[in-house]
């Protein structure tokens, strides 16, 4: 049967893509050396685990839907993902290899477990799916790793509430835990932390919050998953409301999981960045 071997989370920001290239040298700045340093001892648990899947979790901010057309929950489906000029000048990068046998049992279980996804035969993928991918498949190198696209609106409300995100992911995790190939499966959310880009609040960061969001998430998560998206917006900022990408993660590593890494820094562009790596454990 396909096991679900842990997790991970890290914040999206789309300067992370442009800097991901020119990370030799970038290590050595004072305003991304903080930032890079979390991930060597990520990118060495990515290689231990060795995932045959990574089911991505992430919110989609305008490149395969608009505000015209925007579903809650969506899944890929396709035999290959690309990303595409978003207009923030990253790199368009190597193709996605896609699982529509994985991804078809996935829809078919969340969809019997009440979860009415839209199911995605085309999907170009965005910032929130393609930095996380970089950062932890050093020089692009996840051609070896299937993946399946699982989108969240965080963008128009009204957004889904964190405790359905966190069910969904619970749905999906006993999706994979009943996929009968032998195959090792990552979960990852993307986004956060605290982050608000437009308005009157545009730069609000919240530590307290986000610290609080990162020691809850591994020991109680559901206590996270209570409040609600305005308590959420208001804690954390209108962007930081991408938490529910982290909790839905998490909804899939089942009951208790076990901390190997984390990091937390403030800020990259307009954003808390955090990075952790869960373990699920018995
Ligand atoms: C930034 C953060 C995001 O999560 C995003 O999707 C776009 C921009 C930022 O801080 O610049
Ligand atoms: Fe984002």
């Amino acid at each position: 049967m396909a096991r679900i071997i842990g997790g991970l989370t890290t914040s999206h920001i789309p300067s992370i893509g442009n800097a991901v290239p020119r990370e030799a040298q970038l290590v050595n700045d004072p305003y991304w050396e903080p930032f890079f340093a979390g991930y060597p001892p990520a990118r060495e648990w990515v290689q231990k685990v060795k995932p045959d899947v990574a089911i991505v979790i992430y919110n989609d901010h305008g490149l395969n839907f608009f505000l015209n057309n925007m579903p809650t929950f969506s899944i890929g489906a396709a035999p290959e993902y690309r990303n595409a000029d978003e207009g923030w000048g990253i790199p368009t990068i190597p193709p996605f290899q896609g699982d529509p046998d994985l991804s078809w049992h996935i829809i078919e279980s969340v969809v019997e477990d009440e979860f009415d996804v839209a199911s995605c035969q085309e999907m170009l993928v965005d910032h929130g799916f393609t930095v996380p991918m970089s950062l932890f498949w050093p020089n692009n190198s996840y051609s070896g790793v299937r993946t399946i696209p699982v989108c969240i609106n965080t963008v128009q409300h009204p957004l889904p509430t964190p405790m359905r995100c966190f069910k969904f992911g619970q749905a999906i995790g006993r999706a994979i835990e009943s996929y009968p190939k032998d195959i090792n499966v990552l979960v990852m959310g993307t986004g956060g932390l605290s982050h608000q880009l437009d308005g009157e609040r545009a730069g609000f960061i919240n530590k307290e919050f986000d610290l609080l969001c990162m020691d809850k998430i591994v020991s109680d998560p559901e206590a996270l998953a209570r409040y609600s998206i305005p308590e959420l917006v208001r804690l954390s900022g209108a962007q930081g409301a991408e938490f529910i990408l982290w909790l839905t993660m998490r909804g899939a590593l089942g009951n208790k999981v076990k901390k190997i890494h984390s990091n937390y820094y403030v800020a990259i562009s307009n954003t808390a960045t955090a990075l952790m790596v869960l373990e699920k454990a018995a």
